[in-house]
């Protein structure tokens, strides 16, 4: 079929029934009737303005929840009725696909996932497919030791991260990858696979509000001269990701990807005299903010003389509204690379992501907002 005909992506979402799916699912719809709600929010049209990829979207996903998502997006009460409600019976067409169970071996889900992905594919065959990975944030199970696909579809422990059957089964179709999740699932293998498939892999872990902030005022603070003693970063959250990340196991990715990234920026560890970290971050879940989390940064630095002083950051953000316009974001990133024959891990995506996948990802915020330049020439370029 020709190029011309592939008009919109059709996203598959792991996860739809969540938090930032539903919202997604809503933000897509509306996308169609009432542009100028979202269109705005989104980064691609500045960053990326000649960007070959369509802006407009059909999702579908799974989730192992199988309420429908007008009922998801009424209890949350995260998008507000009044916005979407106009295109309820849009939000309603979007199919909900049942996970496959997470007991069974990973190959079995891989070919149940692949059969409902072909099924897709033939209902809009126009479409170009994008797999977002939404799923809660899960217990890193190590899977360093596998070298070969061989060896990561036989390993015990594959199985209890269900992410990997989605992301095994859109490179096997395909389909790149966008994983927002904390959890690390471009090991070896995987990243050779997508390579080798020609589709480009993108993430990990979401950078949308506090450490999109934090990379941006310590990359001020380094240009600017000052040197930071210590950082002090709360987070409170109520909703479902809030409540997960309770559990130490499955929090460790997020707090080591909130963590990693500020001596890097800075270019020294932020320690006191005697060596000891002073940069903590903590999560904690607090059921009466729902998604309506809060981030609050103390950030202690000094000047000429080595005279202290301090900074005081509070930010009353909204998860997945802010999350949301950055996954559409990256499914239009990844048609366009897709596009343009860029494959396997991308690191210039940095901006996006907490933990940037590939080879000598972007640092700082200018280091970042260059490789998004860079990327968008590299499409244009390639463009027929
Ligand atoms: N909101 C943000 O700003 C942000 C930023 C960075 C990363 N993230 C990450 O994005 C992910 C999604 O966040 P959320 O707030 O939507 O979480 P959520 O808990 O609201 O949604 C996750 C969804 O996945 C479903 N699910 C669980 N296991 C499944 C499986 N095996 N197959 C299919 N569906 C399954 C759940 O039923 C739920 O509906 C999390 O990993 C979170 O840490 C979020």
């Amino acid at each position: 079929m020709p190029e011309r005909n592939q008009t919109r992506i059709l996203l598959l979402v792991a996860g739809i029934g969540g938090a930032i799916g539903t919202t997604v699912a809503a933000a897509a719809t509306l996308m169609q009737v009432r542009p100028e709600q979202v269109a705005p929010y989104l980064t691609t049209p500045v960053c990326a303005p000649d960007l070959p990829a369509p802006m407009a979207f059909q999702v579908a996903g799974w989730d192992t929840q199988p309420r429908p998502l007008v009922e998801a997006l009424a209890e949350s009460a995260i998008v507000p009725g009044g916005i979407w409600r106009e295109v309820r019976s849009g939000i309603e067409a979007v199919p909900l696909l049942s996970a496959p169970p997470v007991g069974a071996p990973l190959k079995v889900r891989v070919e149940t996932l692949l059969t409902d992905i072909e099924e897709l594919r033939r209902r809009w065959p126009h479409h170009r497919p994008v797999l977002a990975n939404l799923l809660p944030a899960a217990v890193d199970p190590d899977l360093t030791a596998c070298t070969t696909l061989e060896a990561l579809l036989a390993h015990p422990d594959a199985g209890t991260l269900p992410d990997l059957a989605y992301v095994l089964a859109a490179l096997k179709a395909g389909i790149p990858v966008i994983n927002f999740t904390p959890n690390r699932v471009e090991i070896p293998p995987v990243a050779a696979m997508a390579a080798a498939a020609g589709v480009p892999l993108l993430g990990r872990d979401g950078k949308t509000g506090q450490t999109f902030f934090k990379v941006v005022l310590a990359s001020a603070l380094k240009a600017r001269g000052l040197r930071v003693d210590g950082w002090y970063s709360l987070n409170i959250l109520g909703n479902a990701d809030g409540a997960n990340l309770d559990d130490p196991g499955r929090a460790a990715g997020k707090l080591a990807n909130k963590t990693r990234l500020l001596d890097e920026i800075l270019g020294y560890p932020v320690t006191d005299a005697q060596g000891r970290s002073t940069h903590k971050v903590r999560i904690d879940y607090y059921p009466p903010r729902g998604d309506a989390k809060e981030a609050w940064d103390a950030i202690d630095f000094s000047g000429l003389f080595d005279l202290p002083m301090s900074l005081r950051l509070d930010l009353q953000g909204r998860d997945s509204i802010l999350a949301a316009p950055l996954v559409l974001d990256l499914a239009r990133w990844s048609v366009a690379l897709m596009q343009s024959g860029i494959a396997g891990p991308v690191s210039d995506l940095g901006f996006y992501f907490k933990k940037p996948v590939g080879d000598d990802p972007p640092i700082t915020f200018a280091q970042q907002l260059a490789a998004l330049d860079r990327l968008a020439e590299r499409c244009r370029r390639s463009r027929p």
